[in-house]
């Protein structure tokens, strides 16, 4: 693989939670597979006091829980730190001063990636204060911005945010992050539906009977409770993580896999989204909050009893939706698309639900034979599982559903790279691909605006809650039409189609 062109990563918010449990130990591993520039360094930048040291000291830690000791020393020494409040305009020439002294050292251009891990709040007036000192120019070398979610709060935000980026930067130094768009295996969605002359052709709307995507979370809001009281699951999950999982099952074939072509694909899908009417919201989402419950023999605390959560608050910690894609290919398949925390288990998956065969041979009650499934495991268990039809060995023709599968743990010496390293060695490499264009944070931003409205304005709509450790509001089944239920998978792949034991 390529090295990128030398370069210098400027983190801020680097005191936080972000930097030091996904960040670096991004950064460190491609150091250690040799990715990184030959001439590179991180500069840190926060409102903690910090030395240089002290900021390696607080990471080395971070760094060696990944497993071996290899080169620590050597990759601390690339770390630097600056300490200025974030919020004051004078306080950033302290950082064009070290970035320069830093480029001078290290003899290199002025390549800069800065990387906003900071309360959004700050997203607009960093690159802002940036641009003002002609950190924004690329006459002396190229200047990217890497924006973490949310991108905006609903869309009068998220086109305000593009609109005051806009002012200073060109959309290609733009690189708004979905951490699920560098998983491995969403990206093997594209390799399934586009390597493979098997399936695209029944990817349409007259073989596939509906489409779920579940992202379930074990775990409650953490130490998050102030940031999640003011999202919620609509906006933390869905409407990045969730809805661009839908752009790649969804999508026609790009041309080629350059930026442009395969987030003009995705755009497509995300304005073919059938808006949902402001007095149909109730009839096409569910929402719901976790209540305290006992899970294995232990109490669970409910959502509003969470540390930073309002005691009162009607933020959702689950969200289903049902909707329809209106283009050629998919008119008349349902979507089904949920996420949750305190669920019974970690997994996100996509279940591809075939339509029947259209005479059912084999049956006995009439009932369909075989209901084909495939199912693309995001995470754990990582892999691909088809369910097929088979004949019980004996005497008649009875029908059993067996799994052909395979699992990513299976393929020898292979670890997953994560969605960080993948994504931070994209953008020192110049590719967005896998990043979110302002276009489509929009489109989606709209798709969602009459539910985000309803659920503020009308009372009326409910707020199920669900014993923590359960598969969310039992309601939910009800957007499922014709007696189907969702698909309820399990932390092992192959043991799927259960309900988990708690
Ligand atoms: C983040 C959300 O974007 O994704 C978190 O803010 C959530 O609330 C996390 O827990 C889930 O990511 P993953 O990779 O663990 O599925």
């Amino acid at each position: 693989m390529n090295k990128p062109q030398d370069l210098i990563l400027v983190i801020f918010g680097a005191s936080g939670d972000l930097t030091e449990r996904k960040l670096v130990p991004a950064v460190y591993e491609l150091f250690k597979r040799n990715l990184l520039p030959d001439k590179f360094a991180v500069v840190g930048v926060s409102r903690t006091n910090f030395t240089d040291e002290a900021f390696r000291a607080k990471l080395k830690n971070a760094v060696e829980k990944q497993g071996d000791g290899e080169k620590i020393g050597e990759f601390l020494k690339l770390l630097h730190y600056i300490k200025i409040d974030t919020a004051a305009e004078s306080e950033y020439s302290k950082v064009k001063e070290r970035l320069n002294e830093l480029k001078n050292e290290m003899s290199i251009g002025a390549n800069y990636i800065f990387y906003l891990s900071t309360p959004p709040k700050f997203y607009g007036i960093i690159p802002k204060y940036l641009a003002d000192l002609g950190l924004n120019s690329q006459s002396d070398g190229f200047k990217r911005i890497i924006i973490e979610k949310p991108f905006g709060y609903d869309l009068e935000s998220a086109k305000q945010l593009n609109k005051t980026l806009s002012q200073d930067y060109e959309e290609d130094q733009l690189y708004r992050i979905d951490h699920y768009l560098g998983k491995e295996t969403v990206q093997n969605v594209l390799v399934t539906r586009f390597s493979n002359g098997i399936f695209e052709p029944l990817w349409n709307r007259n073989y596939i009977h509906h489409v779920e995507i579940t992202a379930a979370e074990e775990i409650g809001v953490e130490n998050r409770g102030g940031y999640y009281d003011e999202s919620g699951a609509l906006r933390d999950m869905l409407q990045n993580h969730l809805l661009q999982l839908v752009g790649l099952v969804a999508m026609e074939p790009p041309a080629s896999l350059d930026s442009e072509s395969l987030r003009n694909e995705a755009l497509k899908v995300f304005r073919s989204l059938r808006p949902i009417k402001p007095e149909e919201v109730n009839k096409y989402s569910i929402r719901g909050q976790y209540i305290a419950s006992k899970i294995k023999g232990e109490l669970v605390k409910g959502y509003r009893e969470e540390k930073g959560v309002n005691f009162e608050s009607r933020t959702e910690t689950y969200v289903a939706l049902k909707f329809y894609i209106d283009n050629w290919r998919w008119g008349g398949v349902p979507f089904y698309i949920r996420t949750g925390k305190r669920l019974p288990t970690h997994v996100t998956e996509i279940v591809i639900h075939f339509k029947p065969t259209p005479h059912y041979l084999f049956s006995i009650s009439g009932q369909s034979d075989t209901c084909n499934q495939l199912i693309i495991r995001i995470q754990p268990d990582e892999g691909i599982l088809l369910k097929f039809g088979m004949k019980v060995p004996g005497q008649g023709f009875n029908v059993q559903t067996v799994n052909m599968d395979f699992h990513y743990a299976d393929l020898a010496n292979v670890s997953l790279p994560s969605a960080y390293e993948r994504l931070l060695y994209d953008c020192m490499m110049g590719d967005s691909t896998l990043f979110t264009r302002g276009d489509a944070v929009e489109t989606l931003w709209k798709f969602l605006r009459p539910i985000q409205i309803a659920w503020a304005d009308d009372s009326k709509i409910p707020i199920y809650g669900y014993p923590a450790g359960t598969w969310g509001p039992e309601t939910a089944d009800s957007l499922i039409e014709q007696n189907m239920k969702w698909h309820y998978p399990c932390k092992n792949l192959t043991n799927d189609g259960n309900y988990c034991e708690l």
